[in-house]
């Protein structure tokens, strides 16, 4: 490591070790579990027979931005605000008039309980989606959304500047 001038840390000098730049790393390796095991693991979800303007009721009641559109009890897409402004709004359609079912996205990008935020971040910024069901054994275990994901990177740089300003401080 280059070594700064004195006048940037006086008396209390201090060396990074190759560890400290690895934390941040390994904080990234965190779970979809566990972010799960925080958020809860129910998701909200709709039939493809239900119109756009049900489904955005649902969605206001439960402050979500997203809907799982199941039918016999398996996830057959997603529908989202964009897919509302996009294919209801912009498409001059009717809300109260237009299912779900025309409008849910079908090709669903998921991961598994095991995925990390690293893998979730890196396929919603590729497949340009806010939303990832978590999907296991055939089953729907969960949803994480673009807000879950930022969430937990913050709060985990957080830990690591405090973590950094205790090291500085007290040595250890
Ligand atoms: N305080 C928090 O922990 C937190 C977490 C996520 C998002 N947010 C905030 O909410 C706003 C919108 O968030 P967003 O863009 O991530 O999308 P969003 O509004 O869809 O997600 C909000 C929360 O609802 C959950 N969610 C979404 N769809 C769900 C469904 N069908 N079933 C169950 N849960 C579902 C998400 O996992 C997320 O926790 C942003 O302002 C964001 O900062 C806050």
């Amino acid at each position: 490591m280059a070594e700064l001038p004195k006048e940037y840390y006086g008396s209390s000098a201090f060396c990074l070790q190759p560890g400290d730049y690895l934390r941040e790393e390994a904080n990234l390796m965190q779970t979809v579990d566990e972010i799960l095991e925080v958020k809860g693991r129910d998701v909200w979800a709709v039939g493809p027979g239900a119109t756009a303007y049900e489904a955005l009721e649902i969605m206001a009641d439960k402050n979500v931005g997203a809907l799982m559109v199941v039918e016999e009890g398996r996830p057959v897409g997603i529908f989202s605000e964009r897919d509302y402004a996009r294919k209801v709004i912009l498409k001059g359609k009717s809300s109260k008039n237009t299912t779900v079912g025309e409008l849910m996205t079908r090709e669903m990008v998921c991961v598994n309980r095991r995925s990390t935020v690293s893998e979730c971040m890196a396929l919603m910024t590729a497949r340009k989606t806010r939303h990832l069901p978590v999907v296991e054994g055939g089953r729907l275990r969960g949803i994480v959304s673009i807000g879950d994901i930022v969430g937990e990177i913050i709060s985990n740089q957080d830990f690591t500047i405090k973590e950094m300003e205790k090291y500085i401080l007290t040595g250890h």
